[in-house]
């Protein structure tokens, strides 16, 4: 099973590039497989003479039930290309990709992404037919040595073949994204340093600050005044905490850790070792317009965003209740930056949880979100988190069910060619959440 080890770049994790030129690999060996396995089994089925001699009713009997098994085979494998596109934007077939790239663009509804990628792989499939039947039925036209029988029969064993190898692929590919999915991520609970955190990402304003902070200003523009406004998985951090308190009657800050939640404490006590965000403040001040803040007004934002922190709540987006029946379920505006694609490594349980913070929003309110885009992990401290590896299709589609169209406003920060943190862009969302039901 040498081919099997082949398959193995399609499960790593890799830049656009590199997933069509695996994919085109994969496609290649893929089809030479394939060809070389339904050829063996045809040809072994048809000398060894087991169904010579049937009536030719039974004969093409059997080989519309090879297509059954043929079917059945195609299926399992449709199954696990689909996962294997929807965890690492790979495939087995290059159209299937290619299908899957295009409609994901154009459309949130991810049952017709399922639906392109199936169709182009089984359209592949059904295409390469073609040669054997022209082979088989061509034999049997030029020569006496092959009947028409032999020929449907040798049909027959190609399919089996070619089931058994679309079953075989399908199983293999599902048992290679199984290991992938247990890699040595660090954990939260033990590896999560805050210290470490604040000094690998917050010494200066960095590249994807620059662009959060940017959207985020702007983002408020459209937030309703007053009431309180709820930043989800705020780590040790306060850097968007700042651009929320002129907006707001109350800031409730959450996160999973109490040891984050203790670094902001520090912040609110103005312990002399407690994080500097003045930068920060100064950089959303230019935001908000004013070309070069005054100390006195950075320090009128620090107290106001200080006066303004009622609640710290210990949250978990893991929860169906993730508040856990602390604070208000319904806020007119959240915020969450890194938080929902941090907490899972998993797309199916990020979609859930996004589904969580979504509804924490009250309609009519307004949900401001930030991930890494297409990132499987960040380093903090020399240790590896989780990334959900996601981009602005996925959020558009989680989103859409929830949220106005119309103010549904989706952005991608590209930063540049570093990605030793583990990540080499950034999406950003705002969204308006609907007032009607939802039928996500
Ligand atoms: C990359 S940090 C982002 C922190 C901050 N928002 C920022 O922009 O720097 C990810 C945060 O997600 C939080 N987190 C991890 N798992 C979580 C969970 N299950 N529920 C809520 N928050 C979680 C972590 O505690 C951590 O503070």
């Amino acid at each position: 099973m040498a081919w099997l080890a082949a398959l193995y770049p399609l499960c790593r994790p890799r830049p656009a590039a590199q997933r069509w030129l695996v994919t085109a690999g994969a496609t290649l060996l893929s089809t030479y497989a394939l060809d070389a396995v339904a050829t063996a089994a045809g040809l072994a089925l048809a000398a060894a003479q087991i169904l010579q001699g049937l009536e030719p009713g039974l004969v093409l009997a059997f080989l519309a039930g090879t297509y059954l098994v043929w079917g059945a085979g195609l299926r399992v494998n449709l199954q696990a290309n689909w996962a294997l596109l929807e965890a690492t934007g790979t495939s087995t077939n290059l159209l299937s990709k290619a299908a899957y790239d295009v409609v994901k663009r154009r459309t949130a509804n991810r049952r017709t992404w399922r639906i392109a990628a199936a169709a182009a792989y089984g359209g592949t499939e059904l295409a390469k037919e073609t040669p054997y039947y022209a082979g088989a039925l061509g034999a049997a036209l030029v020569t006496d040595a092959v009947s028409a029988s032999d020929a449907l029969i040798f049909l027959g064993g190609a399919n089996l073949g070619a089931a058994a190898y679309e079953y075989g692929l399908g199983r293999a590919v599902r048992g290679l994204l199984e290991r992938r999915r247990t890699p040595a991520y660090a954990s939260f609970e033990a590896d999560w340093r805050p210290q470490a955190y604040l000094a690998d990402y917050y010494r200066t304003v960095e590249a994807d600050e620059r662009q959060t902070i940017a959207f985020f200003v702007d983002a408020m523009k459209q937030c309703a005044p007053g009431e309180p406004i709820l930043l989800f998985g705020v780590g040790p951090t306060l850097h968007h905490v700042f651009l929320a308190a002129g907006a707001a009657s109350e800031l409730h800050l959450a996160d999973y850790l109490p040891a984050n939640l203790q670094e902001i404490e520090r912040w609110l006590a103005r312990d002399a070792d407690a994080h500097d965000w003045r930068p920060f403040v100064r950089y959303t001040l230019q935001c908000e317009n004013r070309a070069r803040p005054s100390e006195a007004a950075v320090a009128e934002r620090e107290a106001l965003t200080r006066a303004r922190i009622t609640r710290l709540l210990e949250v978990d987006i893991r929860r169906s209740d993730p508040l856990g029946g602390r604070g208000r379920a319904a806020y007119g505006t959240v915020i969450s930056a890194y938080c929902v694609d941090s907490a899972t490594a998993e797309r199916a349980a990020w979609r859930t949880y996004m589904r969580r913070l979504a509804e924490l929003v009250r309609p009519g309110g307004m949900l401001v979100v930030a991930a890494l885009r297409r990132s499987r992990g960040y380093v903090v401290g020399g240790r590896t988190f989780p990334s959900a590896d996601i981009d602005e299709h996925d959020l558009q589609a989680v989103l859409a069910p929830f949220f106005e169209p119309q103010d549904l406003t989706i952005a991608v920060g590209e930063l540049g060619p570093s990605a030793a943190k583990g990540y080499a862009s950034i999406v950003l969302a705002r969204a308006c959440r609907r007032r009607g039901a939802i039928t996500p």
